[in-house]
């Protein structure tokens, strides 16, 4: 979908103030909730929930997204809480730094291999890359999301897209079910209800000597 697109999705959002849950994904909360702030980069941050909940732990967020209506929700979200909201397209973009902590949540694009490839030269050395997509299998499991394949992870294409630049610590696949909240607005919820979700996710560092 191009940002038009989204744009058009977050706008019909804006009664409810956004389309995804209050909270970041569980699978970042679990990842990041115990490390120490430092610098912190939120790719596809959409109405912002991740970079609005990093930032009031202490983390000095950039929140990235090429929907202008998702960055709209996120600072009215945020209510001017020090998040830097940056209109871009990831494909393209070129950071002015590299960060302590990256996080992606549910980025999903045809060059999906090639984008990871490039974020994950956006990691400090001695930071990390936290990644939370829906795998492949989650469309015969019956969850929300996008039913064509091309767009989808399994836990080796996560793997192959950061290696060797970063260290592989955690990758796997992960079933949650669907009644997890992940999703607030109305119309997306009754999708969401279809069925159990299955996410590809990833965790790897930057050796600091490299
Ligand atoms: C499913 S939403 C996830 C939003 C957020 N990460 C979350 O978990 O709440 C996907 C987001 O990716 C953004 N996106 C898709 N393609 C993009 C691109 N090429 N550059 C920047 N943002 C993009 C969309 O605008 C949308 O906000």
């Amino acid at each position: 979908m191009d940002a038009s697109g989204w744009d058009e999705r977050y706008r019909a959002a804006w009664e409810h103030g956004g389309i995804w849950a209050t909270e970041p994904p569980h699978f970042i909360r679990e990842s990041v909730g115990s490390l120490t702030p430092g610098t912190a980069l939120d790719v596809a941050t959409g109405d912002g929930r991740t970079a609005v909940w990093l930032r009031q732990r202490g983390w000095s967020t950039t929140g990235v997204d090429f929907s202008h209506a998702g960055l709209e929700l996120a600072r009215a979200r945020s209510g001017g809480d020090g998040v830097d909201w940056v209109e871009a397209d990831i494909r393209t973009w070129v950071p002015p730094q590299q960060y302590d902590l990256v996080v992606v949540g549910y980025l999903h694009l045809v060059d999906s291999d090639s984008v990871l490839r490039r974020i994950a030269g956006w990691v400090a050395p001695g930071g990390r890359v936290v990644v939370v997509g829906h795998d492949v299998e989650n469309i015969a499991a019956g969850g929300h999301g996008p039913s064509d394949p091309g767009l989808l992870y399994t836990p080796e294409s996560l793997r192959a897209a950061v290696e060797p630049v970063l260290t592989v610590m955690r990758c796997e696949r992960l079933r949650r079910g669907s009644d997890d909240g992940e999703i607030r607005h109305t119309a997306d919820r009754e999708a969401a209800d279809a069925g159990d979700a299955v996410d590809a996710v990833l965790i790897a560092v930057r050796d600091r000597g490299l």
